[in-house]
């Protein structure tokens, strides 16, 4: 039977372009995972959107002088462009500035605060004389009392990774005068997390297969004791408190941008014209698997917070994995917008193609450490790997059979020994892999694919079909045969990691289907608003993660390489636009 597999990807801030870390982090492995269970034939619901409240979006429109509206604009845009280009493929990709969303996030508010799991409280917030407004977390820095690093944030340290009360922030500083503000009372709504400790206790108890680092991150925070959090602020952007008497506040960006989840899961379920399909993958006795992917820093929100939001609002899945990835460096260090040390996904696009970045951050993937990201290693492993082990394995083969053999798959005589052992070997890669993916393990999943590739590399160098051509052809045609399969065969077990070179094989190999799908942004009416969102089709049924049946007979189609080799002066252009 079909599996219903939801996977929600955390929703990025449309204050800048999206830089390689946040890439490796949030965005490609769930591609990578959506892409397997569609091969599987599984029913994968695959949303996310761009974050349009909170602080990150207000600051930056004060920094450049422009209305958020038109900061969420461009990076909107941006997001979507970055994201057809990369085959990065959403089934739905929205963005929380829609009546949808704010319809949704308000209900569940509602909800919370009638089933008492929401309560008000006066607070002590900084308020800053001399702006003479109170100032959200991120509007404050200073020393965090954790770890004494100088420049933590209002909401969280950035290097030990904990959430903090801007309250505790040692000597703190406005992020726009650099005043130290004062202490100042103001009534919030909170959500009672307190209430919420047991049953996350249990929900937490079989979650055995988690990454281990999420997982104690997770129960760290629970055991030290879960306090109130502060849902509501005291800005003007965002969504409307649905009470009255607190106009001048907004709903928390955090509490709104988790609701992302379902909100999108029903705008994509009415795109479809099935408006109630959305049950099929959130109602709590759906058989379905929700996954959230997402970055290290994000965790917190995702294993305690909004599973207790869930848990509260009643009836909704709860997710089942939420594999987190650690911090992807670049050339060593820390990526960082102020310091200008990332390298910007469009930047990266308008020089370089697409299969080497989502090769290199899978085989390199900040899965259980963090990984570094170098130029030279791009470059070489690119080379060596990726083209020099699998892009000319199948370029070689196809070109020789498709000159050779009249441009068809030639018919195989009696099979060897040396050709059912590689058949074999290739057959057998396809569960243990398929296992790996589903466990979220792409790294290892990505170096167990190279290794087939390698063997089959070594078949070829013994097969060597080219040397009988003229003496044996029959058994040049039989080796021919092979190989063709062997590399049909790695054309789906790449698939979820190089779909577009999977897709052009496809072709080459003579097949008419479609296993890439259709990626597109459309543009349609949402209540009053022009919105544009990323939509995408993929209308395989079967499962298609199986060993190659080739037909013999098949006509080819002229073959081109599957990936550039890139010279090794990349590497000096590409420091040298870091500033190196
Ligand atoms: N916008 C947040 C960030 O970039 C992530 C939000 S993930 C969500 O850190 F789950 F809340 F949507
Ligand atoms: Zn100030």
């Amino acid at each position: 039977m079909n599996e219903k597999i939801l996977v929600g990807v955390a929703w990025p801030y449309a204050n800048s372009h999206l830089h390689l870390g946040q890439f490796a982090g949030a965005y490609l492995p769930p591609d990578i995972f959506a892409r397997y269970h569609r091969l599987r034939g599984n029913d994968v619901l695959m949303v996310s959107g761009s974050d349009t409240h909170g602080t990150p979006i207000t600051i930056t429109a004060e920094q450049e002088g422009i209305s958020p509206e038109e900061v969420i604009e461009r990076y909107h845009n941006s997001f979507l462009e970055s994201f057809v280009q990369l085959g990065i493929s959403f089934d739905l990709f929205t963005h929380t500035n829609t009546e949808n969303h704010w319809t949704i996030t308000t209900d569940m508010f509602t909800r919370l605060l009638e089933k008492g799991y929401v309560f008000t409280q006066s607070m002590r917030a900084l308020y800053c004389l001399i702006d003479r407004r109170f100032l959200p977390d991120r509007y404050v820095e200073g020393t965090c009392p954790f770890c004494g690093y100088g420049d933590a944030r209002g909401d969280q340290c950035d290097r030990c990774g904990k959430p903090l009360d801007v309250l505790e922030l040692i000597e703190p500083r406005c992020k726009f005068c650099g005043h130290q503000p004062e202490v100042r009372e103001t009534e919030h709504f909170f959500l009672d997390l307190p209430q919420f400790t047991e049953p996350l206790k249990k929900w937490l108890a079989d979650k055995t297969y988690w990454r281990p680092n999420v997982l104690n991150f997770t129960l760290n925070l629970l055991n030290e004791g879960l306090r109130p959090r502060a849902i509501t602020r005291d800005i003007d952007w965002g969504i409307p408190v649905p009470v009255s008497g607190y106009s001048d506040k907004r709903i928390y960006v955090w509490f709104d941008a988790v609701i992302g989840y379902l909100s999108a899961a029903i705008e994509w379920a009415r795109n479809r014209g099935m408006p109630e399909a959305w049950h099929e993958w959130w109602d709590a006795d759906a058989p379905c698997r929700m996954y959230n992917f997402i970055g290290k820093d994000n965790i917190f929100f995702h294993t305690l917070i909004w599973p207790a939001m869930l848990m509260g609002y009643g009836g909704l899945q709860l997710p089942y994995d939420v594999p987190a990835n650690e911090y992807l460096t670049l050339e060593g260090q820390k990526f960082s917008s102020s310091r200008r040390w990332a390298v910007w996904i469009p930047d990266y696009l308008s020089r370089h193609d697409p299969a080497p970045l989502r090769y290199y951050l899978t085989i390199q993937a900040p899965e259980s450490s963090d990984a570094d990201f170098s130029w030279q290693e791009f470059v070489d492993r690119n080379n060596n790997e990726l083209v020099g082990t699998w892009g000319n394995l199948a370029h070689r083969m196809l070109t020789f059979a498709f000159r050779n053999f009249d441009g068809v798959v030639p018919a195989p005589g009696e099979l060897l020994d040396i050709d059912l052992d590689i058949l074999q070997k290739v057959e057998a890669a396809f569960e243990p892999i398929g296992e790996r993916l589903n466990a979220c393990q792409f790294r290892a999943a990505l170096g167990d694919v190279m290794a087939v590739a390698r063997e089959a590399n070594r078949y070829l160098d013994a097969a060597a079909p080219w040397k009988t051509l003229k003496s044996d052809r029959q058994r040049s045609a039989t080796a021919t045969y092979v190989a063709l399969r062997v590399i049909d065969s790695l054309k789906i077990l790449f698939a979820p990691f190089l779909p577009f070179s999977s897709q052009r094989l496809h072709e080459y190999l003579g097949y008419e289907s479609d296993i890439l799908g259709t990626q597109e942004v459309c543009e349609y009416q949402e209540n009053s608003h022009k919105h544009r969102a990323l939509t995408y089709r993929y209308d395989w049924e079967g499962d298609l993660w199986v060993p190659s049946q080739l037909p013999a007979g098949q006509r080819l189609r002229r073959p081109e390489p599957l990936f550039k080799k890139l010279d090794d002066s990349v590497v000096a252009d590409e420091l040298a636009r870091l500033g190196r």
